[in-house]
C-alpha cells in the first residue's frame, strides 16, 4: 500500500514536473523582435497591416498611423471573441492609457458597450473625425523574428485597444477595420509590445507596396544579399511637440506624432532660402517638421513650398515644363531626365538636420511622381499646405518609400537610411518565409 502510494505520488509529481517544464519552456520563449508585412492600398495610398486578434483568431486589416495614439477597431460589426475584456474604470489599464473618463452604455452588453468602462478618443486623421470609445483588451498574436525571417508566433493576452463605431472607418482603405497607432504613448503598438516582451523600445518601418514593420531592435536583414540595415543608419533627435496634434485632445497632452529638426533645405547641395521661424515648434505647438503616414506626399507651408519649387525649376534650367497635374505644380514631360538607380536624375533634395553633416537626402524616386493624365508626366512630389498649416513640413509616405526608418523611443532618436536602392535592396525584400 505504502509502495503503491509512493509510486502514485512519484508518477504524479513526474507529470506535474513535466507539465511545469513544458509550460515554462513555452512561456520562457521571449522574442527580441516582432515582424509584420505592410501593404499599400492603391486607391487611398494608405499603408495597411493585418493584426491577428481575438478568440477564435481573426486577421484584422488596419491602416497604419505612425503618429496615432493607440489601436482602435470597429467593435459594432462582427466583433466576436471570448477573450474580449472591457477596461474597468480606475483600473491600472485606464491609468496606463491616461483615460480620464468613465462610461456607461444603455443597451445590452457587447464589445464596445459596457458599464463602468473607461474611455478614450479614437480618431481618424484622414477625415479629421474623432469620437469616444471603450478602452478594451483582447488577445493579439504576432510573429517573432530573428531579423531574417518570421519565427514563432507569440501572444499577448491583454493587448489594449479602443472600440470605435463603424462610421469612424469612413475614408479608410476598403476592408480596413480600424487604425493601428504607432505614436509616442504608453499604449501604442510599439510601446505595448516592448513592455510585454521586455525588448528594446524601438520599432522600424520600411514602406513600399509590400513593405515591413519591425517591433524591437535589429538585426533587420534584407534580401538578396542579406543587407543588414541597422548598421547603415544616420541618427537625428526626435523632438516632442508639447501640444497635441490629435483629432480630440486633452489639454496639456503632448503630441504623439514624431517630429524632427529640419534646419535647412538644400537642392543640388545649395541652400534654399526659407523662413527659418517656421521650422521650429512654437509654444502653441505650431511649426516644425513631422513624419506622417497620413499624407501621401510631403506637404509644405506655402512660402516654403514656393521657395523649394522655384529653386528646383531654376536649378533644372532649360528643360521645358508641361501642364501641371494637381495636386502638383511643377511637371516635366517624359525623357526630361536621365534614369538612375534611384529614379529620375534630378538634383537631390536634402533635409538638413542637427548640423550640415547630417541630412536626409531624397533622390528622384522619392521626389518625382509619375502621373498619367492623357500623357505621362513627371511632377515634383510636394504639395502646398497653405499659409498657416499647423505643422510647416509634413513628410509624407511617397518620400518615405524604400527608406528604412528606425524610431528609438528610449533614446528619442530617428535612424534613417535614405534610399535602400543604393544598398541594392528595397523595403519589399524582407524574407517573409517563416523559419518554423
Ligand atoms: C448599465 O447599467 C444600466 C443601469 O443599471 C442598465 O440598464 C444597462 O443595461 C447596463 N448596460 C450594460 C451594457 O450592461
Ligand atoms: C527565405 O527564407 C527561407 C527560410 O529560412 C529560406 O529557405 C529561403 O532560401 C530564403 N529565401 C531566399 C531568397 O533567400
Ligand atoms: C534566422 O533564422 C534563420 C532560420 O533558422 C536562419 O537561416 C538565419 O541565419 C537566422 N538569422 C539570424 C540573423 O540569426
Amino acid at each position: 500500500m505504502a509502495c503503491f502510494y509512493r509510486y502514485h505520488l512519484n508518477f504524479f509529481s513526474l507529470l506535474l514536473l513535466l507539465h511545469l517544464s513544458l509550460t515554462s519552456a513555452a512561456s520562457s520563449f521571449r522574442p527580441n523582435a516582432l515582424v509584420l508585412p505592410v501593404s499599400k492600398d492603391p486607391n487611398t495610398l494608405q499603408y495597411t497591416i493585418k493584426l491577428t486578434q481575438r478568440t477564435p483568431p481573426v486577421s484584422v486589416p488596419l491602416t497604419l498611423h505612425l503618429g496615432g495614439q493607440f489601436l482602435w477597431v470597429d467593435c459594432d460589426k462582427k466583433y466576436v471573441s471570448s477573450t474580449y475584456r472591457p477596461a474597468r474604470c480606475n483600473s491600472a489599464q485606464c491609468s496606463l492609457a491616461n483615460s480620464k473618463s468613465c462610461g456607461t452604455c444603455n443597451s445590452s452588453p457587447r464589445p464596445g458597450c459596457n458599464n463602468n468602462t473607461c474611455g478614450l478618443f479614437p480618431d481618424n486623421p484622414f477625415t479629421n473625425t474623432a469620437t469616444i470609445g471603450d478602452l478594451s483588451s483582447d488577445l493579439v498574436r504576432v510573429a517573432s523574428t530573428n531579423g531574417s525571417n518570421p519565427g514563432r508566433v507569440v501572444s499577448m493576452p491583454h493587448f489594449l485597444f479602443t472600440c470605435a463605431p463603424t462610421f469612424l472607418l469612413q475614408g479608410l482603405a476598403n476592408g480596413v477595420q480600424g487604425i493601428a497607432g504607432f505614436g509616442r504613448t504608453k499604449i501604442s503598438l510599439p510601446s505595448q509590445f516592448s513592455s510585454a516582451f521586455s525588448f528594446a523600445r524601438k520599432f522600424a518601418i520600411c514602406l513600399s507596396s509590400s513593405g515591413v514593420v519591425f517591433f524591437g531592435d535589429g538585426p533587420y536583414t534584407f534580401l538578396p544579399r542579406d543587407e543588414e540595415v541597422s548598421s547603415r543608419l544616420t541618427f537625428t533627435p526626435l523632438i516632442i511637440n508639447p501640444v497635441s496634434t490629435a483629432g480630440a485632445t486633452v489639454a496639456g497632452e503632448p503630441s504623439s506624432e514624431y517630429f524632427i529638426g529640419v534646419t535647412k533645405i538644400k537642392i543640388g547641395e545649395k541652400e534654399v532660402a526659407v523662413n527659418k521661424k517656421l521650422l521650429s515648434i512654437d509654444s502653441e505647438g505650431n511649426g516644425g517638421t513631422k513624419i506622417s503616414t497620413v499624407n501621401p506626399y510631403t506637404v509644405m507651408q506655402s512660402s516654403i513650398y514656393k521657395a523649394v519649387s522655384d529653386f528646383f525649376v531654376k536649378y533644372v534650367g532649360d528643360i521645358p515644363r508641361v501642364k501641371a497635374v494637381a495636386p502638383f505644380t511643377v511637371c516635366y514631360g517624359p525623357r526630361s531626365f536621365s534614369s538612375t538607380r534611384a529614379g529620375p536624375g534630378v538634383p537631390a533634395i536634402d533635409f538638413v538636420l542637427q548640423n550640415d553633416k547630417v541630412y536626409w537626402r531624397m533622390f528622384g524616386m522619392n521626389s518625382m511622381v509619375q502621373v498619367n493624365d492623357d500623357v505621362y508626366h513627371l511632377c515634383l512630389g510636394f504639395v502646398d499646405g497653405g499659409k498657416s498649416p499647423r505643422t510647416a513640413i509634413v513628410i509624407g509616405t511617397y518620400q518615405l518609400e524604400d527608406n528604412f526608418l528606425q524610431f528609438d523611443l528610449a533614446r528619442s532618436r530617428l535612424g534613417f537610411t535614405s534610399s535602400l536602392l543604393f544598398l541594392q535592396t528595397t523595403c519589399a525584400n524582407f524574407n517573409f518565409t517563416s523559419s518554423v
